[in-house]
């Protein structure tokens, strides 16, 4: 990318919404397709739907009093959570209730949603019958309208990462950093909305995720990193420079685990 190339990107993700990109992004035939957009449903199922879709795309904003951190759900649960190896939505539908090894209990949909407000979003879970978490539940039920149940889809969760047989290098990561993702993410800090909250999410930072949290093990933020980002080219990085650039994003400053401390009881 030149020189001019990169500053017109820069300026035109300012004044972009983030779901502007997501559209140009792959997505094969082998995947499950969640219903468009214009087949949004009428009534009070179909407004419930739309907080849901709203509150997905701009946390902050439609669930202000529960958010944290500057991220929305679809900072990580791509394209509105339709997107394939990205843990969309259509493909966690689902599989809940499910076993989870690290709470030792079966939790549902509505259940797992709340975990990641407390800790991805470092804000505050909603409770089980606030029209935040229903509206959500009713967004992730219309768009798996159709899907198989209680079964693991194909582009559900994340890829796998390929053995690289080298352990991840940070230094070499930063490298990767500045290259392929500075021109988005900026030094680490995103770029903001000017119409409010984040064109492009932080990576680190107060605002980005806080520590403890699933995207920031090595292992889940390298899959993720190498199925969807570069968000303009996902694809392009190979498995050791996404395991490289992770270990970078890993050293910086963010703010401490939800769940220690005083804060010890949260699931
Ligand atoms: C910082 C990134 C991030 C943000 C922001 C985030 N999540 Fe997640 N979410 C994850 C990761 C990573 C997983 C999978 C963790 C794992 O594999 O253990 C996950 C899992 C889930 C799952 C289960 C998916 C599955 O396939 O089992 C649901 C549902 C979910 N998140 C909903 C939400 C909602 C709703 C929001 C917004 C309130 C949100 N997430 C915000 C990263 C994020
Ligand atoms: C073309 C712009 C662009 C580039 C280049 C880019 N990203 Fe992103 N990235 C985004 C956007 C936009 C989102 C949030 C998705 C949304 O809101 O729709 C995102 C989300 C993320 C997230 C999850 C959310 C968060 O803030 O933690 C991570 C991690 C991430 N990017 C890492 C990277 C890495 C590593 C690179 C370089 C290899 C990179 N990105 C390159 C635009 C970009």
């Amino acid at each position: 990318m030149t020189r001019t190339t990169r500053i017109v990107s820069v300026l035109l993700l300012a004044v972009l919404p983030a779901t502007a990109f997501a559209k140009e992004l792959p997505r094969g035939p082998q995947y499950f397709h969640p219903p468009s957009q214009s087949a949004l449903p009428h009534g009070k199922f179909g407004a419930l739907v739309r907080q849901g879709r709203r509150i997905f795309m701009d946390t902050p904003r439609y669930a202000a009093r529960y958010a944290g951190d500057g991220l929305s759900c679809q900072s990580c649960h791509l394209d509105a959570g339709r997107m394939p190896n990205a843990m969309p939505l259509w493909g966690a539908a689902g599989e809940y209730p499910k076993y989870q090894a690290r709470t030792q209990q079966v939790v549902t949909l509505g259940e797992r949603m709340q975990q990641c407000f407390i800790a991805s979003l470092h804000g505050y879970a909603p409770p089980r019958d606030s029209e935040t978490l229903l509206a959500l539940e009713a967004y992730a039920s219309w768009l798996s309208t159709g899907a198989p149940q209680r079964t693991v889809l194909r582009g559900a969760g994340l890829p796998q990462m390929p053995r690289t047989g080298h352990a991840p290098d940070p230094i070499a990561g930063r490298r990767t950093y500045e290259d392929h993702c500075a021109t988005c993410h900026g030094d680490g800090g995103g770029i903001r909305n000017p119409k409010g909250g984040y064109a492009v999410p932080p990576l680190w930072g107060a605002d980005a995720f806080p520590h403890g949290v699933g995207l920031g093990r090595q292992s889940i933020l390298s899959r993720f990193i190498l199925a969807n980002m570069p968000q303009d080219q996902p694809g392009t990085l190979t498995p050791q420079q996404a395991k490289n650039v992770a270990a970078w994003i890993r050293i910086q400053w963010r703010e401490p685990n939800p769940r220690k401390g005083l804060l010890g009881w949260l699931p």
